[in-house]
């Protein structure tokens, strides 16, 4: 079915200059782009995007990461896009993502793995409307 997902294209990959690169990947694959724009993450929005991770041991560190530059917000639209786009992203963790996904090829980091994506429907939905309230 047709889906929305939400990606941040992080911190790290403003500062290495890899926002085209990842860009390029999606649009190849054949994914629209229906929103798209340039923050910074402030620490009420962190919070409320990584909700479920507020209480763990990683979020301090991650809190100070993605709130430390400027990001690439986007939505983007397609046939089952939310698991196509995790596919294209790649496992959390750089050092064991796949060689072929954005994190396999371009992070060694678990923290600064360059993109986060929505990981089901109902978290699209939530960070859709976190993000592009003008979309939901
Ligand atoms: P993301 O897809 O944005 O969702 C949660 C983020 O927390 C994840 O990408 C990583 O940036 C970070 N993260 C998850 N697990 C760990 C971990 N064990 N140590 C450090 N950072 C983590």
């Amino acid at each position: 079915p047709e889906e929305r997902t939400l990606v941040l294209i992080k911190p790290d990959a403003v500062r290495r200059g890899l926002v085209g690169e990842i860009i390029s990947r999606f649009e190849r694959k054949g994914l629209r782009i229906e929103v798209m724009d340039v923050r910074t993450m402030d620490a009420a929005l962190a919070d409320e995007h990584y909700a479920e991770h507020v209480d763990k041991p990683f979020y301090p560190p991650l809190k100070t990461f993605m709130t430390g530059g400027p990001l690439v917000a986007l939505v983007l639209a397609g046939d089952q896009v939310i698991d196509v786009v995790r596919n294209l992203v790649g496992a959390t963790d750089g050092r064991r993502a796949a060689a072929g996904t954005i994190r396999g090829d371009f992070s060694l980091s678990n923290r600064e793995n360059l993109a986060h994506a929505s990981d089901s429907v109902d978290s699209a939905k939530r960070e859709i409307a976190l993000w592009f309230p003008e979309l939901a």
